[in-house]
Order: structure tokens, then C-alpha cells, then sequence
């Protein structure tokens, strides 16, 4: 029997027993949150939150409480909780939900490795890129390309990958053979002295090859759109002449689509329509809309056909790789997607939100709004003419802010401020967060540095 406890029994429970992801010192505050129906959550106080943040981290995007994905789960656990996917066996929920991937991916992509986050899924990518290269003879392409303000996870080679230098400070030594390039953010023309942004990142991409040498190079890994370093899009030339470049080189694209695959900007895969053309693509996340933690990664023919075919076995595993209970919700996650045209949905949110923050816009602390389907970035600066970033504790206050007397969920990413609803976020919701968000950027008191009351 379970006993019932009080919000602040689990508040001080929490606080004396658990350690969070990116937990910060000074905060002593906690939001426990027990129940979701649609695009609304419930903490333990029975308030309610209309959440913009996709279960807080870019998931939910069929959105909470669904009876199908339950059901789904029910069943499969009845009829087979788990048994592995190692050696020979398999099950079939893995083997449909990979055939149903498959489908959905390019042409060239048939082939996928099931992990349980995205952390797994980026070594697992890298671990694939190296091997493919050393099946073929060509041992000495070990260094893998990343960028700075990307975010790939939190295991040794992901973390590594992450262009977020807190992420590597104090448990070094980090994965070695990393480099970091600059992203494509033209909202900082500053960073590009005055060249056109791509023109300048190919001449930088290039210049790296050269002096690591393309012969020691086995991969360079992106996200389609950057979303943890500030849901930062790129010029529509730059993958495009990125995969040129690497292709010239015979270095391998990894499309980190964690946060993009399954309709966050409007497609079932980003990278396709950015013409990244990758030989890897890493999801997670919205494959199972958070419902389940599962993963997978979806590799080139090319790939496939080599790695586990020469030079002996994959040596590579995790207990629950194709865990029968994940992909009967994956399953049944995508049927939904597909069935309540989610992809379209996603751009109609973008929609909404880039008319209603229009006004938010002109704000003298919002430096720029971007929108890519139903994920937005609004990135907070002290002056429109400078550029110069507003303190993330001031962001951080605004989604404060927000939650507290708002009832919505936001988060900042540095002096960004992030939106990621569920795919269900109705034309209402878009609008009331839109107008909620403007309401309290309008008083930001810079040099007070707080929210000014209302
Ligand atoms: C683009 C991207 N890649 C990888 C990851 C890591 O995924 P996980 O937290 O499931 O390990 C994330 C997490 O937010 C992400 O946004």
C-alpha cells in the first residue's frame, strides 16, 4: 500500500535524498510534479502548469496522459516485459518498430541500433564512425568534429562532443581526438568578422581538415538545429556545403536529431530537410514522446554492411538495447503522430507563436526571436545596438517569473529562453504563453536587475 504524503514531505524527501541533473547549489526550491493530461501538469500542490517545455526537456509531444501509449505499454508487459536483443535474439516489437523507422527514414538508412537516451545514442555514433573507418582499413580516423555551443549528452564521449566547456571542467581526462568548430548563429555576426556566416565556417572546416589531416578524421557530428545552445538554425547553404566538404574528405556526418526527429520542426527528420544527407542519425526523445526511455540510431547502408559484417562481431551492448516495452510505445507513438498529423501541427505552432510574439519582438531586452516549428528560442540581451547578453540569473528570473505567477513552464538556456511544447499545444496555449512571455519581458528591470513587480 502506498501512503499518500503531503507536497512538502516529498519537497523535503527530494531534497534530503536526490541529486539532479544540472542541479544548482543555491537552489532549494522543488517542483514536484505528479500528474499530465494533454499539454497541462499537476504538481503535488494540485496547481496547475500549462507546460511549454515538453515534460521540462523537449519530450511530450503527443502530450501528456495517453491513454494509447499506456495501454500500449500494458500490454507488451503482460504479454513480454523484456528479454534481450543481444546475439541472435530479438523480439517483435524491436523488429517493427526498426522496419517502421526504416520506412520513415532516407532511402539510404535501413539499418538501426537501439539505446535508451541520446547520451548512448552519440558513442554509440562515434563508436560506429571509427569502427566503420577501421573495417576499411583505415585505422588512423579516430578525431571527431563537434561545435561549440552544441549539446550531444552527458556520458564521457557525448559529453565530450557537447560544446558547453562546464560540461567537461573537473572529470577529465575527456574523450581525446575532439574538435571544436565555430555554429552557425548569425544572430552573432560578431563572431564571423564581417564574412558571410557560412563562407567563413567552410573556410574554418576546411582549415581544421588541413591541419588534422582527412586521413585521421572519422566524423563530424551536428545537430540539424543547434536547441540546447539556443534553438540557433542555420543558414539554408551551410549543411549543404558542409556534407560537400566531408564527402570530398571521406569523413562520415552524424545528424544529432534527439531533440528534431519526430516532428519538433515539422518533419519525421530535420537533417533531411537541411540537406545534411548524414550517414548517421541520432534519435531519442520524441520517439517515444518521453513516454519510455529509448533511443536509436539509424546508420547508412554503407555502415550497416560493414560494421557488424567485417572483422569479426559488435562489440557493443546495453541490457535493454530494443526493449520490447519502449518499442510497443514508440510503436504506438508514431501511429499517433502520423494519425493526428503532428508534423503539421508543429509548424502551425511555429506559426502562432512567431505572430504572437511579434510585439514581444520589439522589446528593448529581446534580441532576437526564433522560431523553428513548435520550438522557439528568445534570446535576452541588456541592449539591442550591442548585443551584450542579459545575465543568465535575469533569464533565469523571467522563467521564474513566469512559472509563479504565469503557471507556465519555460527555461533558460544561458540568455536564451526556450519554448518546446507538446505537439498538441492548442492555437489558446500558444497564444496565452505568447502573451505571458510578453508580458513579463516588458518588465525586466535591467538595472535593478530583477522582474519588476506588476
Ligand atoms: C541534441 C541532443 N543530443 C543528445 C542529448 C542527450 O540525450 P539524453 O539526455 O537522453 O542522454 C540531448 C539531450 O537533451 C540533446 O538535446
Amino acid at each position: 500500500m502506498t501512503i499518500s504524503l503531503s507536497a512538502t514531505e516529498l519537497e523535503n524527501l527530494d531534497r534530503r535524498h536526490v541529486i539532479h541533473p544540472h542541479q544548482r547549489p543555491d537552489r532549494q526550491d522543488r517542483r514536484v510534479m505528479v500528474r499530465g493530461q494533454g499539454s497541462t501538469v499537476w504538481d503535488a500542490a494540485g496547481r496547475d502548469f500549462l507546460d511549454a517545455l515538453g515534460g521540462g526537456i523537449w519530450v511530450a509531444q503527443v502530450g501528456h496522459g495517453r491513454t494509447e501509449l499506456a495501454e500500449a505499454a500494458k500490454e507488451q508487459s503482460l504479454s513480454l516485459a523484456h528479454f534481450t536483443t543481444f546475439f541472435e535474439y530479438t523480439n517483435d516489437k524491436a523488429a517493427r518498430l526498426a522496419g517502421r523507422l526504416a520506412a520513415l527514414a532516407p532511402d539510404h538508412i535501413n539499418r538501426m541500433y537501439f539505446t535508451n537516451s541520446g547520451s548512448e545514442g552519440v558513442d554509440t555514433a562515434i563508436k560506429l564512425a571509427r569502427l566503420y573507418h577501421h573495417h576499411r582499413g583505415e585505422s588512423s580516423r579516430t578525431w571527431i568534429l563537434a561545435r561549440h555551443y552544441g549539446y550531444h549528452g552527458s556520458s564521457y564521449g557525448s559529453g565530450t562532443a557537447t560544446g558547453i566547456p562546464d560540461m567537461q571542467a573537473a572529470v577529465g581526462p575527456n574523450l581525446p581526438n575532439v574538435e571544436k568548430l565555430m555554429p552557425p548563429y548569425a544572430y552573432r555576426a560578431e563572431f564571423y568578422g564581417g564574412q558571410d556566416v557560412t563562407d567563413f565556417l567552410i573556410a574554418e572546416l576546411t582549415a581544421t581538415i588541413e591541419r588534422i589531416g582527412a586521413e585521421n578524421i572519422a566524423a563530424m557530428i551536428g545537430e540539424p538545429v543547434l536547441g540546447g545552445g539556443g534553438v540557433i538554425a542555420p543558414p539554408a547553404d551551410y549543411w549543404p556545403r558542409v556534407r560537400e566538404v566531408l564527402s570530398k574528405h571521406g569523413i562520415l556526418l552524424i545528424a544529432d536529431e534527439v531533440i528534431t526527429a519526430f516532428g519538433r520542426t515539422g518533419a519525421w527528420f530535420d537533417s533531411a530537410q537541411r540537406g545534411m544527407q548524414p550517414d548517421l542519425i541520432v534519435t531519442a526523445k520524441g520517439l517515444t514522446s518521453g513516454y519510455q526511455p529509448l533511443g536509436a540510431v539509424l546508420m547508412s547502408d554503407a555502415i550497416g554492411e560493414t560494421v557488424p559484417a567485417i572483422g569479426g562481431s559488435f562489440f557493443h551492448g546495453h541490457t535493454y538495447a530494443g526493449h520490447p516495452v519502449a518499442c510497443a510505445v514508440a510503436l504506438a507513438n508514431l501511429d499517433i503522430i502520423e494519425s493526428e498529423g503532428l508534423l503539421d501541427r508543429s509548424l502551425k505552432i511555429g506559426a502562432g507563436f512567431r505572430s504572437g510574439l511579434a510585439a514581444a519582438a520589439d522589446l528593448p531586452t529581446v534580441g532576437d526571436v526564433r522560431v523553428e516549428g513548435a520550438t522557439v528560442g528568445i534570446e535576452l540581451v541588456t541592449d539591442k545596438a550591442t548585443r551584450e547578453s542579459l545575465p543568465p540569473d535575469l533569464a533565469l528570473a523571467v522563467a521564474d517569473e513566469l512559472y509563479y505567477n504565469h503557471g507556465i513552464l519555460t527555461r533558460n538556456y544561458g540568455a536564451t529562453l526556450v519554448l518546446s511544447p507538446p505537439l498538441v499545444f492548442t492555437d489558446e496555449e500558444t497564444a496565452r504563453t505568447s502573451a505571458a512571455l510578453t508580458e513579463v519581458l516588458a518588465r525586466v528591470d535591467i538595472e535593478g536587475c530583477r522582474i519588476a513587480p506588476c
